[in-house]
């Protein structure tokens, strides 16, 4: 299955999206220059994932208020942060709002069998009709998957990313005057204040892992923030380092689950800053 959404991920379609995304950020920022203030959060970071993911799953614009209280409820229902009613209540509205939107994507792929288009789940249909094995069932969930995936993380990045600049002026300054430093920033900004904080993983047999045994079935969180700021493997590790090399951070995880969209997230990341510094030279808190 990962296979067959990696080639969904091939570097052309990525750079195919880095116009899309120059212009998403241009329209977004253009929109409030004149005002001399944004919130970062929910002028940029929370709205442009959301646009990129959309257009790669093709939801039309008009479809999207829809499609973003879908997302919304199923988030609620699927993690502990929302206190309202019971988890099997929370999970129940999740149900339906995860049905509604499988049919939302049933009509969309449907559409797209007779007519493909330049995007990712468009490839992904048309690799599924080219033989590979994927039923309708997990071609939606994996719709779901790219929604969630793609969203929340990036819009971290984007906020954590933007805030430990602004709270070290001195590197802020220095990026301003290099713009070549965007991408060692951008790896610097994943380790400093990672977007994923922790994943889980359940062991399928017994092992030793430092010193401890985890038993076969046991869940593990795997701390990504914390091993990014490991003193063994990164010199100051609290230190903001914008120009840091060997920066061999797991931000992205590691092994057979590494995000499939780490270029994407890693686009999107960069021109927004690039952008936001380029344009508002004198940005402040
Ligand atoms: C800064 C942004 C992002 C960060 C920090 C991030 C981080 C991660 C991490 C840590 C994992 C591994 C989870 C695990 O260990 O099980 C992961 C998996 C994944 N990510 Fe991302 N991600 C980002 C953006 C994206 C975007 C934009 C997409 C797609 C549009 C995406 C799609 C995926 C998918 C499909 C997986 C599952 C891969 C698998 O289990 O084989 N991610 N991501």
């Amino acid at each position: 299955m990962r296979g067959l959404l990696n080639k969904a991920f091939t570097p052309r379609m990525i750079d195919n999206l880095r116009n899309r995304i120059q212009t998403l950020v241009d329209e977004i920022l253009e929109g409030v220059q004149g005002k001399g203030l944004m919130d970062i959060m929910a002028d940029l970071a929370i709205p442009l994932p959301g646009v990129v993911i959309s257009d790669m799953l093709g939801v039309p614009e008009e479809d999207r208020p829809q499609f973003k209280k879908w997302s919304d409820v199923i988030f609620v229902g699927l993690t502990e942060s929302d206190s309202t009613g019971t988890q099997a209540q929370r999970f129940a509205i999740s149900q339906k709002s995860f049905s509604e939107l499988s049919d939302y994507f049933r009509g969309v792929v449907e559409r797209l069998r007779g007519h493909p288009q330049d995007n990712l789940l468009s490839a992904v249909v048309e690799a599924e009709e080219a033989g590979d094995k994927l039923t309708q069932e997990e071609l939606f969930a994996n719709c779901v998957l790219l929604m969630f995936t793609g969203q929340e993380t990036t819009t971290n990045l984007i906020g954590n990313g933007t805030l430990a600049l602004l709270q070290d002026p001195k590197q802020m300054q220095m990026l301003q005057n290099d713009g070549e430093l965007i991408g060692s920033t951008m790896e610097e900004l994943l380790r400093f204040d990672s977007p994923v904080q922790k994943f889980g993983r359940v062991a399928t047999a017994d092992i030793e892992i430092g010193g401890k045994t985890i038993k076969a079935g046991e869940l593990v969180f795997l701390c990504f923030g914390s091993a990014n700021r490991d003193p063994e493997q990164f010199s100051n590790p609290d230190q903001l380092d914008i120009m840091r090399s060997d920066n061999r951070h797991v931000a992205f995880a590691h092994g057979i689950h590494y995000c499939l969209g780490a270029s994407l997230a890693r686009l999107e990341g960069q021109i927004t800053l690039g952008s936001l510094l380029e344009r508002m030279p004198d940005f402040r808190m």
